[in-house]
């Protein structure tokens, strides 16, 4: 989940490791830190703070390092010891001979401590990453290069790591490991300078030229190059290819937060994926990334979506999809609980894993339970190049840009979009959707970014219903049908951005239980537009309102008679019934969000949360 960034080339390494860690923040801001190489053989200049970059930097102005031109640094989100100086990365071995950083656990680094310990190490830190440092300082010693160093430090690891490492006896050079699925590790290639990073976001702004490291691979990097290796030693070929991210996209001017212009370019992020996917006249589809995927549309008996957080909630939708359209049996399975199942699938079932990130721990195992039992693979991702797209036979990638905001918005609904184009496709494949529904469907999906653009206008009514929830401690949110993953979400987005304990339910098991909590200190958020199954959703406002529950109610433009029934409402504009999800979700993250913002939380930067999820 942290962030991981090395440079090497003719410019001032700190400045650009600083302004890399800052596009890395998303994925953990507990401490960061940096290793500069200046002089050969002179230990690495390191400097390390609990808290934001910003303390990071005010260190560095009081202690101003050496000019080195190659560095490596760090953004952390704490597993294992308190965030504090200490454990922020870089590690060094004991006598300076290597500085590493690192993004995964090392389950048997108890076991590596103690023996490292009884060699003689001293440890100066609480986490499981002083160990890899240690181990790489005894291999240098014994005479190994950086690189064959690292391999042999890897090779006594348990779990899933990604590291960067350098060291002063080789200047110049950064080399990087990935094993198991604790992360990526994206080698960008500059003009005479090379990079390192976890993710794409820290290597726009110097490149578009990038490689993915593959599980058990290896790369050293010089300004001149990258040479690459499989965990063993034999050389790997990583072709490098240019992606096709806007580094534009990754800034954050002129809104206050990356969340708010995240929610704002959702009109954006849904035309781009959905020009990516569909033709309107003559219509069409091209989900040209299906591979070798395609041929089992028509094969297949079954579809099983699996996610995690937000892109579960997505997946939730696309089961509706498969269902109404392609007429399939689809579930839906969280992928964390899916891997330690003995889920009874094979062939004759496609998983469809959706994953902005591409790089989720719980959705890669999954996947590769998926892969053991035969199953195709489909991944929904907005990350093109990341390990979901590798493992996946075929991918449906969004086009939503970099999301860095820590809570998802616009890959939410560009997924949803994505999906809805993947059940078509399929449909289309088995023959079960003609022409004419084709056009219709595909002519519907063209029209939801204006449709969605329309309801952004009507942000600031969801800043007026905030102040209503300024004191809140708990809210309930209820949706049925595809309204259900959107009550979800919204209780998610509610949760993470404002901390305040919201539970998203299905409506009809209200009476099953959760109305025990109903009274005045508990309100609701009542998903309720026209085809949410709204005769049902209207008996539930009034069974909450007889008991002293106050109720906002997300309804249809011109749905006065709920509109008067509630307390308050947002209104979304009419939709066809599938795609109600879309506009439905919209008031929801505004909701959230200008909750948020009026206690004063951090939105971009969530306490306790990470944007990549790559620790189990
Ligand atoms: C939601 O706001 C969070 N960002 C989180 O739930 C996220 O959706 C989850 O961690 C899955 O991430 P992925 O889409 O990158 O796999």
């Amino acid at each position: 989940m942290c962030g991981i960034i090395a440079y090497t080339g003719s410019r001032e390494a700190a400045p650009i490791l600083i302004a890399g860690l800052r596009d890395l923040e998303y994925r953990g801001y507990d401490s960061a830190g940096v290793a500069l190489q200046g002089e050969a053989n002179a230990a690495s200049a390191v400097a390390k703070r609990r808290g934001r970059i910003a303390e990071l930097e005010t260190a560095l102005r009081e202690r101003p390092p050496p000019s080195a031109h190659t560095g490596i640094g760090h953004t952390r989100w704490a597993t294992h010891g308190a965030p504090s100086d200490a454990n922020a990365h870089p590690h060094t071995g004991c006598d300076g001979a290597v500085a590493v950083v690192h993004n995964g656990i090392v389950e048997n680094y108890a076991a590596l401590r103690a023996e490292l310990a009884g060699r003689g190490h001293a440890f100066a830190s609480e986490t499981d990453t002083e160990t890899i440092a240690h181990l790489i300082e005894d291999e240098l010693e014994a005479g190994r290069d950086l690189l064959a160093a690292l391999r042999a430090a890897c090779a006594r690891l348990a779990g899933s790591q990604a590291i960067v490492a350098l060291s002063p006896r080789e200047p110049g050079v950064a080399v990087g490991a990935r094993v198991g699925n604790a992360g990526g590790v994206v080698v960008g290639y500059g003009e005479g300078e090379m990079l390192l990073a976890s993710d794409l976001a820290a290597l726009l702004p110097h490149t578009r030229r990038v490689a993915f490291l593959a599980d058990r691979q290896v790369v050293r990097v010089t300004a001149a190059g990258a040479s690459y290796a499989s965990l063993d030693g034999a050389p790997a070929d990583v072709p490098a290819h240019t992606v096709a991210l806007d580094p534009a996209g990754a800034q954050r001017d002129p809104y206050e937060t990356f969340m708010l212009k995240e929610i704002m370019e959702q009109p954006r992020a849904l035309s781009d994926t959905i020009r990516g996917l569909t033709r309107v006249e003559p219509a069409g589809l091209h989900l040209d990334d299906l591979g070798r995927a395609r041929p089992w549309l028509t094969r297949i008996e079954r579809v099983l979506l699996v996610g995690m957080g937000t892109s579960l909630h997505a997946a939730m939708v696309g089961r509706w999809y498969f269902e109404q359209i392609a007429g399939l049996p689809a579930d839906i399975d969280n992928a964390s609980e899916f891997r330690y199942r003995e889920a009874v699938l094979g062939p004759e079932t496609l998983v469809v894993s959706v994953s902005q990130s591409g790089e989720t721990v719980d959705v890669l195992e999954a996947m590769n339970v998926a892969r053991a039992r035969g199953a195709p693979q489909i991944t929904i991702c907005n990350t093109p190049g990341s390990q979901t797209t590798r493992v996946a036979e075929g991918a449906v990638l969004t086009r939503a840009g970099l999301e860095r905001g820590v809570a998802s918005s616009k890959t939410f609904t560009a997924s949803i979009a994505a999906l809805f184009a993947l059940a078509l496709e399929t449909g289309r494949a088995r023959g079960r959707v003609d022409d004419g529904t084709l056009a219709r469907h595909v002519r519907d999906l063209a029209a939801m970014p204006d449709v969605t653009g329309r309801q952004l206008e009507a942000f600031g009514e969801a800043e007026a219903a905030a102040e209503r929830f300024r004191e809140t401690r708990h809210m309930l949110f209820l949706g049925r049908g595809p309204a259900l993953p959107i009550a979800l979400e919204g209780a998610l987005k509610m949760k993470e951005l404002s901390y305040v304990h919201a539970e998203g339910y299905a409506a009809g098991e209200m009476k099953h239980g959760p109305i025990a909590l109903i009274d005045r200190d508990f309100p609701t958020v009542a998903l309720a537009g026209e085809h949410a199954l709204r005769a049902k959703i209207v008996s539930n406002i009034e069974q909450i309102r007889a008991r002293g529950g106050e109720v906002l109610a997300i309804v249809t433009e011109g749905d006065e008679e709920l509109t008067a029934l509630a307390d308050a409402a947002l209104t979304v504009p009419r939709a066809p019934a599938l795609l109600e999800p879309l506009t439905a979700i919209v008031p929801l993250q505004a909701l959230a969000y200008a909750t948020a913002r009026l206690r004063g939380c951090d939105i971009d930067q969530p306490r306790n949360l990470a944007k990549t999820v790559t620790v189990e």
